[in-house]
């Protein structure tokens, strides 16, 4: 029952060892496509609190903000648990849906999922959703060195082949513009706040202040500054709770941490070759015409 739908690709994608799967129109491994029905019927509560991103938009840095706002700033807690341990990552193998399941309120949960396969009583619950976008080229730039971090996905491919498959919409969960204009559509839904990574760039506290209003804290500036400044590219990169060195032996290559690996707009622009720019571009200009979706990848 739990495969009904899901549809095994065959073709060789990514340079992966293991299959992928086809479900509802997105890419996925293996460790999602079997348990579709036990995400259909997750049980969602009023109080969750759910960040949700295409990978690699700057869900961690939303993660880090979101966990201080609803506990009140409580960095001692934070400074002693993993972001995973504070925040799991819902349709991941560890710590698995039955743990999540069990948790007491108030859950904040991270999930790549796309809107539409987030569990079906979400729309009758309404928990809030805050969902982080970040330009597509960056996007694939810090997805393609995530691959080549991995040890589960043995991704053997260059860059080219990655953003190719990127654009054909063959990564794990993608189509990348289906992710984005899904919850785009949502973004005046009372229980949506729909961010992007540019503007956290170029306006932290701003949005700082935007999302605690939007989970119901009112913070003192001072709060917002105390935020903003924990969360900081360099402090959050060396912050052993936030860092996903934790993933270093069982799951980055060589013992690699670059997690946060540069954590700018723009660096697309040493990475990706003209025709692969251009070939976004379209991209871009195809999928999000007339959505009113505009990204900037350059401030
Ligand atoms: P880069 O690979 O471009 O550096 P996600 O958390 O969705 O996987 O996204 C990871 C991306 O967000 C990485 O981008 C990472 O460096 C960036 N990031 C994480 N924390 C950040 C922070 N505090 N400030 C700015 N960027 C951050």
């Amino acid at each position: 029952m739990s495969m009904l739908g899901v549809q095994r690709l065959n073709e060789p994608l990514l340079g992966r060892r293991s299959s992928i799967y086809k479900y509802r129109g997105y890419i996925y491994p293996e460790f999602i496509a079997n348990k579709t029905h036990q995400i259909h019927f997750f049980k969602t509560r009023e109080d969750d609190v759910w960040i949700v991103s295409h990978p690699k938009a700057g869900t961690t840095w939303m993660e880090e903000i979101v966990y201080l706002i609803t506990s009140d700033l409580d960095f001692k807690t934070a400074g002693e648990k993993t972001l995973e341990d504070r925040i799991p990552y819902f349709e991941f193998e560890y710590p698995g849906l039955q743990h999540i399941k069990n948790m007491p309120s108030k859950r904040i949960i991270k999930s790549h999922l796309p809107m539409s396969f987030l569990p079906n009583d979400i729309k009758k619950t309404k928990p809030k959703i805050v969902y982080v976008a970040r330009n597509p080229k960056d996007t694939v730039v810090s997805y393609y060195h995530f691959h080549k971090m991995l040890k589960v996905i043995t991704y053997s491919g260059t860059i080219d082949d990655f953003v190719d498959s990127f654009i054909d919409g063959k990564c794990i969960y993608s189509p990348w513009w289906n992710h984005v204009l899904e919850a785009w559509k949502q973004k005046d839904n009372e229980n949506v706040f729909f961010v992007k990574y540019e503007d956290m760039k170029k306006d932290i506290k701003s949005v700082i202040r935007e999302v605690s209003k939007f989970l119901g804290k009112s913070l003192s500036e001072k709060e917002i500054d105390q935020i903003a400044e924990y969360t900081q590219f360099d402090k959050m990169k060396n912050n052993p709770m936030s860092n996903y060195s934790w993933w270093k032996e069982s799951g980055f290559k060589d013992g690699q941490t670059d997690f946060l690996r540069k954590g700018i707009v723009g660096d697309w622009k040493n990475e990706l070759q003209q025709v692969h720019v251009h070939a976004i571009d379209k991209m871009v200009n195809e999928k999000l015409a007339g959505s009113g979706l505009v990204f900037e990848d350059s401030i």
